[in-house]
């Protein structure tokens, strides 16, 4: 099994920079956006990416997950922890850690669009377009790969979140049997 670093930690906060800067220009200056993280793997994300706008966003988080295992096409999730705050007539910007095949997105989208926001858009890291099955709309995206990766809030079954940077792994299948294979490779 092999992993090479695809994004450094420094490629990393130039692009999350750049995208706090575009989204601090699209904001209306007179209205609070809420940023919507998705549990867990967005919170490295989110907590640099807030900390770059030039503006004071309310950020509130909900979890979800997949009703079978992670690899069932459905898209279908359940809500596992809701949101506190209303997104009635706010500006609110999902903030994702990767989109995958969209159907995740897509059934978030549409729950969080039934609650009235004045306008709904998505900010994703990863974008895995070639992958995508579900067409979702993205409105400020980080990285495009189509490799798998951890690390940077990324995970695979629980590991690898607080890797600094972004990491591929060519062969999931082994990571699959052996989750802990990696240690060793990042942690010497
Ligand atoms: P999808 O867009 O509905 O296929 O699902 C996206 C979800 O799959 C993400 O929120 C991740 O939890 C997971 N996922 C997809 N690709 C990766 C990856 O490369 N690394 C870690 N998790 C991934
Ligand atoms: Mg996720």
């Amino acid at each position: 099994m092999q992993t090479k670093v695809l994004f450094t930690a420094d490629q990393i906060a130039v692009r999350v920079n750049q995208l706090a800067a575009e989204i601090t220009a699209d904001i209306d200056a007179d209205t609070r956006p809420v940023l919507v993280g998705v549990l867990k793997g967005s919170v490295t994300f989110l907590a640099d990416l807030v900390r770059a706008m030039h503006v004071d966003p309310d950020v509130d988080f909900m979890s979800i997950s997949a009703y079978s295992d992670g690899f069932a096409m459905s898209g279908v999730v359940k809500i596992v922890k809701d949101l506190e705050s209303s997104l009635e007539a706010r500006d609110v910007i999902v903030v994702e850690d990767i989109v995958d095949t969209g159907l995740t997105l897509t059934y978030l989208l549409r729950t969080l669009q039934a609650r009235g926001p004045r306008s709904l858009k998505v900010c994703a890291l990863i974008n895995k377009d070639v992958r995508r099955i579900a067409e979702t709309p993205i409105d400020y995206q980080g990285f495009e790969t189509e490799e798998f990766l951890v690390g940077y809030g990324l995970d695979f079954k629980g590991r690898y979140r607080n890797l600094p940077y972004l990491a591929a792994v060519d062969d999931v299948a082994t990571l699959a049997a052996h989750p802990d294979a990696l240690n060793d490779v990042f942690w010497g």
